[in-house]
Parts: C-alpha cells; sequence; structure tokens
C-alpha cells in the first residue's frame, strides 16, 4: 500500500504546511539508489529507493473530476480532452495506439467528444479556428481530438472544422518561414505552441495520408527549438517561455519547456505509428533526442524536494520565484513516456523523485497544490484557485507512470529491495524526525527542505 494524499491541514500553501507522505520500499541491503529527500539511519549500507509511486484509483477519480470541471480557456479544454484519452481510452491516444489513426472500432471518452462538440458549437461563425482566440496554438488544442471524433463517429463535421483549422494554421496565421506562429497578430513563439498545434497538425497528415504534414509537425519542433533554445549560454538546453512580437518572455519558464517536451513525444509518435514512418526515421529520432535535451537539462536542476523552480534562470532566493508542481508534474509524465518509447531507464529515478513529490501535493479533493498560474506566468496559483491545465497533467502523469511500470519498469521494484513490499509513513513536516519502518529500518527526514516562497 502507498500513501496517496492527506487532507490539506490549514489553508495556507500547501507547500508550506503538507505533511511529507514518505513511501519506502522494503529495505534491502543489496538495495542502491539513495533516495533525496530522505537518509536511512538503520545501517551504513541500507538505503532507500522511492521506488515505484503511483496514485490510487480513488485519488485518481477526484483529479479527473477536477481536471472536467475546472478549465475555462481554449487550451485547457484541448488539453483536458487528451488527458481524457489517455487516461480513459489508451488505445485511441498516440501513445498506446498500434498504429496512427487510431481505430474506428473504439469511442471516445463522452466528455473528451461533448468537449469538441462544445467547441462546434461556440465556433465564430463564418471562422475558419475552433475557439476564437488570439493564440493560434490554443485554437488547435482540441484538434486532435476533433480527429479522433471523425474516426470513432464517422460524422465530417468533426474533419470539416479540423480542415479549416488546418487552413487557418498554414494559410492565414502569421509565420516565419514555415514556423507558424503562436499568436495571431504578428509572429511571435511561444514554448506552450509544441503541446497544441504540431501535434493536429501530425494527426491530421497521418489521417490523411499526407506526408508533407507529418513533416510540417517536425518542422514545426524543429523551428521553435531554433528560436527558443538558449543560444546566450553554453550550459542548458532548455527553451526560454516567449521570444519575437512586441514583448517576450525570456526566462526558463518549466511548464513552457514541459510543454515542449510532452508535445514532441506526440508528434513522434503520430508520426513513428503512420504509414510513412519508415520515411521519418531521422526525424523521429530528432524529437526524441530533443526532449530527452529538456528533460536531461531539467532532472540536473531537480531540488532535493524532487520539483523544479517555476523560473530554472533565477536564483532559487528570488522572491518571486518558487517550486512549480505544474511543470515539474508534466515533465515526469515525460520522462515516464521517452522511457516507454526507448525502453532506457534513465533518469527514472528523478522522474519517480518528482511523481512522489506531485502525490504529496495532491490533496485529499483530488486538487494539486503548489501550481503556477497559468495565466500570469510568474506567481503560484492564488489561494483556493486551481489550475486546470494541472490538473490535466496529473492524469498525463499517472497514464505515462502505470504504462512505464508495467512494460519497461516492471521490475523496478527489484530496485528498492524486496518484492514489492513498502511501508507507508506520515511524517509532519516540522523538523527532523526519525521514524520506525516496522521493517528493523529507521528514516530520518532531513530539514531544512529547500522551498523557496
Ligand atoms: C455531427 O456532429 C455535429 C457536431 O456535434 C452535430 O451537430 C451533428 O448533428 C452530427 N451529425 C450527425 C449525423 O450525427
Ligand atoms: C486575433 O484574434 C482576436 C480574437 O479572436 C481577434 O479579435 C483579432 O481580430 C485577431 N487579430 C488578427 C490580426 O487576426
Ligand atoms: C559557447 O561555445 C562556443 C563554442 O565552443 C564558443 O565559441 C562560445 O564563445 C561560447 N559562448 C559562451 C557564452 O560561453
Ligand atoms: C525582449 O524584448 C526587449 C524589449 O521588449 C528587447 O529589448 C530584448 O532584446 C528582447 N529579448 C530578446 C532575447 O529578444
Amino acid at each position: 500500500m502507498h500513501v496517496l494524499a492527506r487532507p490539506c491541514t490549514t489553508t495556507t500553501k500547501m507547500f508550506a504546511v503538507s505533511a511529507l507522505a514518505l513511501v519506502v520500499p522494503f529495505l534491502s541491503v543489496a538495495s542502491a539508489a539513495p533516495a533525496p529527500a530522505i537518509s536511512v539511519g538503520a545501517s551504513a549500507s541500507a538505503s532507500a529507493s522511492v521506488g515505484h509511486p503511483e496514485f490510487s484509483r480513488e485519488l485518481i477519480e477526484k483529479v479527473r473530476a477536477g481536471a472536467i470541471s475546472a478549465p475555462s480557456h481554449s487550451w485547457e479544454w484541448g488539453t483536458m480532452a487528451e488527458a481524457l484519452i489517455e487516461l480513459d481510452t489508451p488505445e485511441l491516444s498516440v501513445f498506446d495506439a498500434q498504429s496512427v489513426p487510431a481505430s474506428a472500432d473504439l469511442a471516445l471518452p463522452p466528455v473528451a467528444l461533448q468537449t469538441v462538440d462544445d467547441a462546434l458549437a461556440t465556433k465564430p461563425a463564418g471562422k475558419k479556428y475552433f475557439y476564437n482566440t488570439g493564440a493560434v496554438g490554443d485554437q488547435a488544442s482540441i484538434g486532435v481530438t476533433a480527429l479522433i471524433a471523425s474516426i470513432t463517429t464517422g460524422n465530417e463535421t468533426y474533419l470539416d472544422a479540423s480542415a479549416q483549422q488546418l487552413d487557418f494554421l498554414l494559410n492565414d496565421a502569421p509565420h516565419d518561414g514555415i514556423v507558424i506562429s503562436h499568436r495571431n497578430e504578428t509572429f511571435q513563439a511561444w514554448a506552450d505552441f509544441i503541446s497544441m498545434a504540431p501535434p493536429f497538425i501530425a494527426y491530421y497528415g497521418a489521417l490523411n495520408g499526407d506526408k508533407s504534414l507529418l513533416s510540417n509537425a517536425y518542422e514545426q519542433c524543429k523551428g521553435y527549438r531554433t528560436i527558443l533554445q538558449d543560444e546566450e549560454t553554453n550550459d542548458t538546453d532548455l527553451w526560454r517561455h516567449i521570444l519575437r512580437g512586441t514583448w517576450n518572455d525570456t526566462g526558463l519558464w518549466l511548464t513552457g519547456n514541459a510543454w515542449a517536451a510532452y508535445g514532441m513525444l506526440r508528434v513522434q509518435q503520430t508520426i513513428a505509428k503512420s504509414a510513412f514512418a519508415d520515411e521519418f526515421k531521422s526525424e523521429s529520432a530528432d524529437l526524441l533526442g530533443w526532449t530527452n535535451e529538456i528533460l536531461e537539462a531539467v532532472w540536473s536542476r531537480q531540488r532535493e524536494s524532487g520539483a523544479m523552480l517555476n523560473y530554472m534562470d533565477k536564483p532559487e532566493d528570488d522572491p518571486t520565484n518558487f517550486e512549480d508542481s505544474a511543470g515539474t508534474t508534466l515533465l515526469a509524465a515525460a520522462q515516464y513516456r521517452l522511457a516507454t518509447i526507448t525502453g532506457s531507464k534513465h533518469n527514472i529515478d528523478a522522474a519517480a523523485r518528482a511523481m512522489q513529490r506531485m502525490i504529496d501535493l495532491v490533496d485529499a479533493d483530488g486538487w494539486i497544490q503548489g501550481a503556477v498560474d497559468p495565466l500570469a506566468f510568474d506567481k503560484p496559483t492564488a489561494d483556493g484557485k486551481h489550475s486546470p491545465e494541472a490538473q490535466s497533467f496529473v492524469l498525463f502523469l499517472d497514464t505515462a507512470a502505470r504504462k512505464y511500470y508495467e512494460t519497461v519498469g516492471a521490475d523496478d521494484s527489484e530496485v528498492g529491495g524486496g518484492a514489492g513490499v513498502s511501508v507507508s509513513v506520515d511524517i509532519p513536516l516540522t523538523g527532523p524526525t526519525t521514524v520506525d519502518l516496522g521493517v528493523g529500518a529507521t528514516a530520518t527526514v532531513g530539514l531544512p527542505r529547500r522551498r523557496v516562497f
């Protein structure tokens, strides 16, 4: 059994007050990997690994309900629909489908289909886009779900609307060469774009047998990387958030890097499972490499808690900086997906530590705490408010981790020693605490834990 979540004990910020749920796999002298947040005091040779973190199904039901109820903006609806597909009907998602396009024998989760219908019902008359927003990429965030709806229902309305949105992206939106702007006023590149439009462009190509669109989706990722990757320093492969246009956010924003990593994996899976996979081997390898590049740079900045800072280029003692659960969650999901795709366990320890921290941050009602305000970028969500996108990211992480531990990581419980036996301990985060794990060992939670608020 694993400890999953506890009620938030006060109304102040979760980072400052939450208990630490510590899941310690059965300890064995043979276990190797030390977990950064805990040290084991039983003997010099014993150590604990983060093991195999998981959310309870009961808690995920609550997270899911929150993810469905929270959205109020275009990309939040699109992201929620994608999360429901990955969670409820994985065979329809590019990560689990045998081939792309998906099979017509399956049905979309009803809420995902309803989300497309809602978009169509409010689609501006005479306009090509799904959502009336100046963010070109965000308009298309529901696009993959619409294309899958066209497959599973056979209703041509979904394909017609998708064709119009594609036309807007390719022909009406501002461009820099082949690269499409995230904004409609003038060319501007946002890292977020990579999760919004390229997966749709690629899926449209796979569905309609149009190789040039698979190539186009790849070129978007390549072009955005060229523009946004930090060229002024040699020590980072991270992407800046927003460049060009009339203003910018040059920071290495955590969630921006997460959108880029997860979006590139969706494009890669679409291409690699399409009828043209053999012709796109080098593009596919590039996309995996560029995702890994972001993840390597991110994990090198992972903090003791398991999370990363909201702006990875701002000092940790900058009072405006803080650990962000939204970006951390999506990056952990990307790492589990990458590992499942490649068969490599590289950096899985880091992803597991991040996931364990995120499990701690989901409250008993299923809301993830400590997420960046998705509209402000530079401050946490206000007390009592939630991040709709972070709710969906938890569903991505849950699904991605379960898939990894069922496949590539099926033997990972051995890392912690023992045959899946684990001990759960709730430790109040008030001072260095020694806890009897009941397995002939003790764990000491070392303080202070670095927190920036
Ligand atoms: C196709 O989908 C559209 C959009 O939801 C809907 O208005 C229409 O009734 C559907 N057509 C059929 C034949 O079901
Ligand atoms: C950009 O989108 C907004 C919102 O739909 C719209 O009001 C505005 O006219 C658009 N601008 C351009 C240049 O297309
Ligand atoms: C980055 O590396 C290149 C190639 O080694 C070098 O020419 C350049 O001066 C370096 N830039 C900085 C900012 O260190
Ligand atoms: C960001 O914008 C400011 C002015 O708005 C400009 O001076 C600066 O050069 C821009 N930074 C980058 C990296 O483009």
